[in-house]
């Protein structure tokens, strides 16, 4: 079987009220839109055709991508007139129907779906539902087979009291495909060229129509406005906290939890409440993250703890390391194992030795630190000239006193050792104390300043 996806997605969304087009709108920091493309492209499709309208340029623009094809609808005039807009891009043997703003679509279900397409049989995917207002009724025959969708302001008192619903989401073979768009009208309440009007056309030339039902009906769930939108954003992050549990992960609330990527985990891996995982996270075996932490793209080597309101960015924290509370590790962090970075301590492009220490207050900035060198309370590199960046960097073993400022270039060997409140702007060479502070003068018998009393 052969298959081009086309994805509805040209639709203003009124209800959201913004300037945003509704399938651009984020779910778990993906817009909705980029998560129905997601889940198209794991069928491996030969085509995905997009066919956009409100917000063109910028939906374009947002998603453009190799292996997509956005087709234009300039005007809105129904489903069926949307999918036809595709058609002359279609040429593989099906072709699956998909919405641009029903996002948490399962890519197990579609394959269930597709598994009923045949040239003599579409597959529809329904959803039966406690109230169905709104949605189109699935009419059956005598013999239960699907007979005709009729959308709900269309339908009579009797159809609107069945309860099983068009999801909209429907496999079809190809081939008659043509001569169906060619047939659709919009003689109907709404007058609108109906997608749904294909599958009486169907059944009248002799195919079979089968159904299928998402396990979870929050799968065929469209968001129309934030508040549906927030529903999406919550069901799909406890989703994805209950994966992350099945894999050996102690979430200590899942309500409190967000990921907004791709997350992989080991085992034994204990969250904290109200974390944020961005973009792509690797957590390995035994990593314990404390409350209020953003992770974004980085590697949690075995053992690491990142304790409470540390942030990370691009960074990479070596086996059984540990950062913060409070800390900041920006882009090109790196802790080799058991490196130790406090609170209060801010890294980029930063490379900690094995067993290397920046307890307090610090800021290192494109440095290199060699294995246990320790950085005392309130050092900081000066990388930056104003134009510039410059690198420091320290052999191992060294041991930086407190309040220092390394002013790169610079570079301290092996074994080195500088004294508290120093400003280094020369090497210091291998086990030499470098001790570049004002002498201290005590002054005896001082006598402090008077107030003056005016008169
Ligand atoms: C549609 C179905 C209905 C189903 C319901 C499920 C039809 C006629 N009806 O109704 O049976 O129960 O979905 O939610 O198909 N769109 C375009 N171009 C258009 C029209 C729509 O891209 O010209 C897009 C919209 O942006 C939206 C989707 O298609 O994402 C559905 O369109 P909408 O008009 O909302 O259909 P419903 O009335 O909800
Ligand atoms: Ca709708």
């Amino acid at each position: 079987m052969s298959l081009d996806i086309v994805i509805l997605a040209a639709g203003q969304g009124t209800r959201m009220r913004s300037a945003l087009p509704k399938v651009l709108h984020p779910v778990a920091g993906n817009s909705m839109l980029g998560h129905v493309i997601h889940s198209a492209r794991q069928l491996a499709p030969q085509g995905i055709h997009v066919v956009i309208g409100h917000g063109a340029e910028l939906v374009r623009e947002r998603l453009a991508a190799d292996d997509l094809n956005f087709v234009m609808q300039d005007k809105q005039l129904g489903t069926g007139h949307a999918v036809a807009q595709a058609l002359p891009a279609i040429t593989a043997d099906t072709v699956l129907v998909l919405y641009g703003d029903v996002p948490l679509i399962e890519v197990e279900t579609l394959q269930r779906l597709l598994a009923k397409v045949s040239d003599k049989q579409l597959g529809l995917l329904t959803v039966t539902l406690q109230d169905p207002t709104g949605y189109g009724r699935i009419v059956r025959d005598a013999e239960g087979q699907v007979a005709a969708i009729v959308e709900h302001k269309d339908a009579s008192e009797a159809q609107k009291a069945i309860r099983e619903g068009n999801t909209g989401i429907l496999a079809m073979p190809a081939a008659r495909l043509a001569d169906w768009m060619g047939r659709l009208s919009n003689n109907n309440a709404q007058g609108e060229y109906y997608l749904t009007d294909v599958i009486a056309m169907a059944v009248a030339d002799g195919l079979l129509v089968a159904t299928e039902q998402p396990h979870d009906t929050m799968e065929v769930q469209g968001a129309n406005d934030r508040r549906q939108l927030s529903e999406l954003e919550r069901h799909y992050q406890l989703r994805e906290g209950r994966r992350l549990m099945a894999q050996g992960v102690t979430l200590r609330d899942p309500a409190r939890f967000d990921v907004r990527g791709q997350v992989t985990v080991g085992r034994d891996v204990l969250i904290d409440i109200n974390v944020i995982l961005e973009g792509n996270v690797v957590i390995e075996d035994d990593v314990q993250i404390g409350p209020n932490c953003v992770i974004k793209d980085s590697t949690l080597r075995k053992g690491a703890i990142i304790k409470a309101n540390t942030h990370l960015d691009g960074a990479v924290m070596g086996e059984g390391s540990d950062a913060g509370p409070f800390a900041r590790l920006r882009p090109g962090s790196v802790l080799e194992a058991k490196a130790h970075v406090g609170n209060f301590v801010e890294l980029k492009n930063a490379h900690l030795g094995e067993g290397a220490k920046a307890g307090h207050l610090t800021y290192l900035g494109d440095a290199v630190i060699g294995a246990r060198s320790n950085i005392g309370a309130g050092t900081i590199t000066c990388n930056y000239d104003g134009a510039n960046k410059f690198k420091t960097v320290l052999g191992e073993d060294v041991f930086i006193g407190s309040n220092n400022a390394l002013v790169a270039p610079v570079e301290i060997k092996a074994g080195a050792t500088t004294a508290a409140g120093s400003t280094i702007t020369q090497s210091v060479e291998q086990a030499e104390l470098a001790v570049a502070r004002a002498r201290q003068r005590n002054i005896a018998g001082w006598k402090r300043p008077e107030k003056i009393i005016k008169g």
